[in-house]
């Protein structure tokens, strides 16, 4: 798999070389795979004008590539946003956030024109929710919302680390996994849950799904437009 993640990490740099204006920011996410793409972008840095970043991780490592890093807010457009996932379904939907970036993974893919979603074959399901569906929330929602996840036929779990303490994302908040969804409309699903008071993410990208994916398998890579 890490031979995959290699792979898609370069198709989707030769993606961005391909159809990028030189000069451009070039909008990065998180995760494993996302650093294979970042490693790829690396050799092509001089191209482009620099990044923006999902995550402090990212943010690390594309300094540590020496490629610049702007404030989404000094940036007007973004034209590519290219980032993993955790599931996609045949409609272009994923469930993200197992890495615990979602918050920012999902803010900057909403100001990209083009989300280009990187994935080996694995993550490609037909229905959501095998993969426990992150959200982020405030703390002191978090039984609250707990209930309401449960009031779904869902299972929260909230994310420790390994010393059993509460999993803290970049933006000081909790998340809880929920296990035991089909999610069958991840539009309407998403929708209800943004609508829970204390939910800051919920790491379902289906009103603003990916645009292309570029799956890689061991025939190579297949790239799949939504
Ligand atoms: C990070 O918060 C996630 O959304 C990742 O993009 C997703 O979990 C995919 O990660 P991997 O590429 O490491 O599987």
């Amino acid at each position: 798999q890490d031979e995959l993640k290699q792979l898609v990490g370069q198709a989707a740099a030769d993606y961005v070389n391909a159809h990028v204006p030189e000069g451009a920011v070039i909008g990065v996410g998180t995760g494993s795979t996302a650093n294979c793409f970042i490693d790829a972008l690396a050799a092509v840095k001089a191209r482009y004008r620099g990044a923006v970043s999902s995550s402090v991780a990212t943010t690390a490592r594309l300094e540590k590539h020496g490629i610049k890093v702007f404030d989404l807010n000094e940036i007007e457009s973004l034209p590519v946003y290219v980032d993993g996932a955790d599931e996609i379904d045949p409609s272009g939907a994923m469930i993200k956030g197992g890495g615990g970036a979602l918050t920012r993974e999902k803010i900057v893919a909403s100001v990209s024109d083009v989300f280009v979603c990187i994935a080996d074959a694995t993550k490609r399901v037909d229905v959501l929710g095998h993969f426990p569906l992150p959200i982020e929330v405030v703390p002191m929602a978090r039984t609250a919302i707990g209930r309401r996840v449960t009031a779904e036929g869902g299972v929260p779990v909230l994310r420790v680390k390994p010393d059993g303490s509460p999993y803290i994302t970049d933006n000081g908040n909790e998340i809880i996994d929920v296990k035991g969804l089909q999610i069958a409309d991840p539009c309407a699903f998403e929708a209800l849950v943004n609508a829970w008071p204390g939910v800051v993410t919920v790491g379902l990208f289906a009103s603003r799904g990916a645009d292309l994916c570029l799956l890689g398998a061991d025939t190579g890579v297949q790239t799949i437009e939504y």
